[in-house]
């Protein structure tokens, strides 16, 4: 994604084009990109081949899970609507794990019939439920257990998972105990530690910790864990300067680890393989000026992003056709939507904007349609994959008809 001759493009399509032919907001993605964050992030690991299990709550888009697996990748997915669009996409249910705190019985009985990978339980009561259900089926399910290792991932408070405080996974006394019961148990295959501390981590540190926190209940539990299930998490850089996960110095973290136990590694990443996939291209409805500052009112709203409103997250803003000329100005981009939180971003140095000219929301591959929503009655985005020169439409806009 670049500028050719001024003009924003993804890969060799124009932005101006697409909002042109198929109006705005796009969500549009890359396959170039796309590519390139799997090959480089198995480069990254590849001295001990982990097995990649796509974060699907990421991105769920099934033609974009259909190249992701084309690409190698299994699924991580956290209910059975994600565990059927994975399947839609041909994801083979050998490289399929199910997380979450409260699968239900409906769940755990689809996932148990299509035999997928692993199952990782978060409590006793899950355990016992998918006892039941192994039992009334005659069949001995595989199962990983989550630890919550205590470590804090020093991230943006809500996306941190792996405190005591937070709701997921087992203390290390809760996990040893369970870790026994399961052992002992007629329906069930124990293969699995697994672990989830967090999302947009950029820092190594609580990596380190967490393996530690690891090797230590693996030696308590003394068990034989096939797998290994480091979750995902890997920050992405949002801004030209800012931190991004050093994968090398994790991955030498990994390998030695590994040097005391003999697994295979899982890992769940979402927003280090699509988030700077995709792009957001908008127009401006609207400019409205006051004293302090100009609104830039944009046709896209925090129903169609909702991470600036969520978690005060700032996503890049740029123009669609560069021009260089300074506004001078305080310019806010903010959506049409009823809510004080429907702000994309505060800009003190952007280019001189008019109504109708068109803006580009980068980095919202990861976590932008998937949390999306219909508040205000609004349509859904158009998804766009570009391919070269090739222009695939993989979500039809949702028709207001559907939607009243
Ligand atoms: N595995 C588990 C068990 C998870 O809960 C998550 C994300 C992942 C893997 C993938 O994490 P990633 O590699 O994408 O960081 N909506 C928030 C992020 C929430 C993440 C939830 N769990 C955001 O927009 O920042």
């Amino acid at each position: 994604m670049k500028y050719l001759n001024k003009s924003f493009s993804i890969e060799r399509v124009k932005a101006k084009y697409l909002a042109k032919k198929f109006g705005t907001p796009i969500y549009c993605y890359s396959y170039e990109k796309l590519k390139t964050n799997i090959i480089s992030f198995k480069n990254n690991f590849k001295s001990f081949n982990p097995l990649i299990c796509f974060s699907v709550k990421s991105n769920t888009n099934v033609n974009l899970l259909r190249e992701i697996k084309k690409l190698g990748c299994g699924a991580d997915i956290v209910s059975i609507g994600e565990l059927m669009k994975a399947l839609k996409a041909g994801v083979n249910t050998k490289k399929i794990v199910f997380s979450g705190v409260g699968k239900t019985t409906k769940e755990l009985s689809y996932a148990i019939n299509k035999n997928i990978l692993l199952i990782n339980v978060e409590s006793k009561s899950e355990v016992v439920e998918i006892e039941k259900i192994a039992k009334s089926k005659k069949k001995i399910v595989n199962i990983g257990i989550r630890l919550n290792p205590n470590t804090d991932a020093k991230t943006i408070n809500k996306i941190s998972t792996g405190k005591k405080e937070d709701k997921f996974g087992l203390t290390e006394k809760s996990f040893i105990a369970l870790a026994k019961y399961t052992i002992n148990s007629k329906y069930i295959n124990l293969k699995c530690l697994s672990v989830h501390i967090g999302s947009q981590i950029v820092n190594n540190l609580p990596y380190e910790k967490m393996l530690k926190v690891i090797d230590r209940v693996i030696k308590k539990s003394n068990h034989k864990f096939e797998f290994v299930d480091l979750g995902g998490g890997f920050g992405i850089s949002y801004h030209n300067k800012s931190k991004k996960l050093n994968f090398k110095k994790y991955s030498i973290s990994i390998s030695s680890f590994l040097k005391n136990h003999n697994s295979k590694i899982i890992f769940e990443p979402g927003r280090s393989i699509i988030g700077n996939t995709g792009v957001l291209i908008s127009k401006i409805i609207y400019i409205k000026k006051t004293k302090s500052k100009d609104f830039i009112i944009l046709d896209s709203a925090m129903n169609d992003l909702m991470r600036p409103a969520l978690y005060g997250s700032n996503h890049k803003i740029i123009p669609v056709i560069k021009k260089g000329v300074s506004s001078k100005k305080i310019y806010e981009f903010v959506g049409p939507i009823c809510e004080s939180t429907d702000k994309f971003l505060t800009s003190k140095n952007f280019q001189k904007l008019k109504e109708k000219d068109l803006i580009i929301i980068c980095d919202v591959g990861a976590y932008g349609m998937s949390l999306s929503s219909n508040y205000n009655v609004r349509p859904s985005p158009i998804e766009i994959l570009v391919k070269g020169s090739k222009i695939n439409i993989i979500k039809k806009r949702q028709k207001l008809i559907d939607l009243i």
